[in-house]
């Protein structure tokens, strides 16, 4: 199994903070926000990462990271010009997944749960984490039925489908690769994470588990806020870098 930490997009709901840096650089109390999603895979044992970012910030990411020895894994960095869609990191992951299977994990997602087993476990299809939120219109939803079987992924809906976002990490098969490339761009010119998923779901092959811990997606001043407080009181101590 290959890592992918998604780490470029534009951040404009922090600014003025990402003017000057990537939003996954911002402090997350003691570390680096990336660190979080970052421990996530090497708890998981994955030991090949590929860290995508941005073109502005990537001398940023390399002088922070390294080539991944410090933390006994091995770091591939590729350029993302422009922030095209969550589904675009396995065009240009392509040659780093080399047709293996791979989880992805957003750069401004903070898991308190260990996947090791869900990601050891992984055979073929995908595998998606849903979680029960207030505000599922931020995300991608899950309706399930009276089974809590998945029955559709509409990302962002307008109308309420559910309560249970799709968080920020992914694990499919080779496969991947080459759906994403037959994606079209959606209405907001951006290649979706939740088409594949339904890509996947429209086969039967899409498994949806439920994140049991604290889930936190650090992109805006709130949920900053609240997940610089739980990497305090609860992550620090359980952190292995
Ligand atoms: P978002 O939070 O949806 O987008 P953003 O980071 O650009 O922020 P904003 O909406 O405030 O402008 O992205 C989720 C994660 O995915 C985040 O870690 C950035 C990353 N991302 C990319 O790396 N490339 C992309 O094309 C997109 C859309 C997001």
């Amino acid at each position: 199994m290959r890592g992918i930490i998604l780490s470029g997009g534009s951040g404009t709901r922090l600014r003025p903070l990402t003017k000057i840096t990537s939003k996954q650089l911002l402090p997350i109390y003691n570390r680096p926000m990336i660190y979080y999603p970052l421990d996530t895979l090497i708890k998981a044992g994955i030991k090949e990462i590929l860290i995508i970012v941005s073109p502005e910030r990537a001398g940023d990411y390399l002088n922070l990271l390294g080539s991944g020895r410090e933390f006994g894994v091995k770091f591939t960095y590729e350029i993302q010009d422009k922030p095209e869609g969550l589904a675009q990191a396995f065009i240009i992951g392509e040659k780093f997944i080399q047709g293996e299977n791979v989880v992805m994990i957003l750069g401004d997602n903070i898991f308190e749960d260990n996947f090791a087993d869900d990601i050891s476990n992984f055979k073929s299809g995908a595998k998606v984490f849903a979680k029960y939120v207030p505000d599922p219109e931020r995300f991608g939803v899950v309706k399930f039925d009276d089974k809590m079987k998945a029955e559709k992924i509409i990302e962002k809906p307008t109308n309420y489908l559910s309560n249970y976002a799709v968080t920020g990490l992914y694990v499919y098969d080779h496969r991947v690769v080459e759906v994403a490339k037959n994606l079209k761009p959606s209405a907001r010119g951006e290649l979706e994470i939740t088409d594949l998923n339904n890509w996947y779901l429209a086969k039967g092959e899409l498994e949806v588990a439920m994140v049991e811990g604290e889930w936190l997606d650090a992109g805006t001043f709130d949920s900053l806020l609240k997940a610089q407080l739980f990497a305090k009181e609860k992550l620090d101590a359980k952190m292995s870098i």
